[in-house]
């Protein structure tokens, strides 16, 4: 396994390998790699023929306070996880390689970026965007293999692909869960056994919500009473919001008539989590 920390670097294994006719997927990720990651990696290598991870904790998707600093971080861990899995080069770039001094240009997709997580993570989408457009000119893959816990950061990077016209093709995968629910995020790490205990309350909050979509409610505000409901008897939980948007537009559903993303974040003690389902209702 390659381990490369060079742009240029990364782009001429790139050309080398699609010379050699391969079909590059690649897993941006910012290490701390949980099982979510590894089934990205498992899909990669499925429908590609090398596999590119790349390990980035990305400081423009930061806010003033968030857990940049602490962030959790286990490279040699990561790397061996990786091997594992069959990857073909690991891209890790230093800061000063994503954002060398003197560097301007920012990645922004207005509206998408400003609902849901961004109405209080001002900015953050703009450093997501930004340093994954920077890692898909570095990769150049044929696939760009991301999870669908982070809902809308897939829908703004499939609208910013589509728009500026990189050759990649999004793959969306489904989200990895521990038995009782909860996603899996490199952030359950600053949850205690009974934080993540409680925690679990959001999936059962989502899966409430789904099953009242499926059993034909159809008003919004009702489904999202109950599940506000429900997640308001844990004193730890610091509910954020819970929103029911289209599934590409993201724009809020009052009156569900198709398929509908159901999404929430909270704050427990240390940790915010999201996660979402996607809700249908009984045709
Ligand atoms: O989902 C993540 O881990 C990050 O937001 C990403 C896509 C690697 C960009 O830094």
């Amino acid at each position: 396994m390659k381990i490369i920390r060079k742009a240029a670097g990364m782009r001429s294994f790139s050309e080398s390998e699609r010379r050699k006719g391969k079909r590059i997927a690649f897993v941006p990720t910012m290490g701390y790699l949980h099982e979510g990651h590894l089934s990205l990696l498992r899909r990669a290598r499925k429908i590609g023929d090398t596999t590119v991870m790349s390990i980035f904790i990305n400081p423009l998707q930061f806010g003033p306070g968030e857990d940049f600093k602490r962030y959790p971080r286990a490279m040699k861990r990561d790397l061996m996880l990786a091997k594992r899995e069959g990857c073909h080069a690991v891209f890790i770039p230093g800061s000063g390689e994503m954002y060398p001094a003197g560097e301007k240009t920012r990645v922004e997709v207005p509206g998408l970026s400003d609902v849901l997580c961004g109405k209080t993570r001002k900015g953050h989408f703009v450093g997501v965007t930004t340093v994954v457009a920077k890692l898909l000119n570095a990769v150049n893959p044929h696939f760009l293999i991301l999870g669908r816990k982070d809902v809308q950061q897939a829908v703004i990077i499939e609208r910013m692909v589509k728009d500026l016209r990189f050759a990649a093709k999004v793959v969306v995968c489904p989200t990895v869960r521990e038995k009782g629910g909860l996603a899996l995020s490199s952030r359950n790490k600053y949850l205690s056994e009974r934080e993540k205990s409680d925690a679990r309350v959001l999936f059962r909050a989502l899966s409430l919500g789904k099953r009242l979509v499926r059993d034909g409610e159809k008003s919004a505000r009702v489904i999202k009473a109950n599940m506000k409901r429900l997640i308001g008897r844990y004193q730890s939980i610091d509910l954020e919001y819970v929103s029911i948007v289209h599934p590409k537009s993201l724009e809020e559903i009052r009156t569900i008539k198709g398929d509908a993303i159901i999404a929430l974040a909270a704050r427990v003690r240390k940790a915010r989590l999201i996660d979402n389902v996607l809700a249908r209702p009984k045709r």
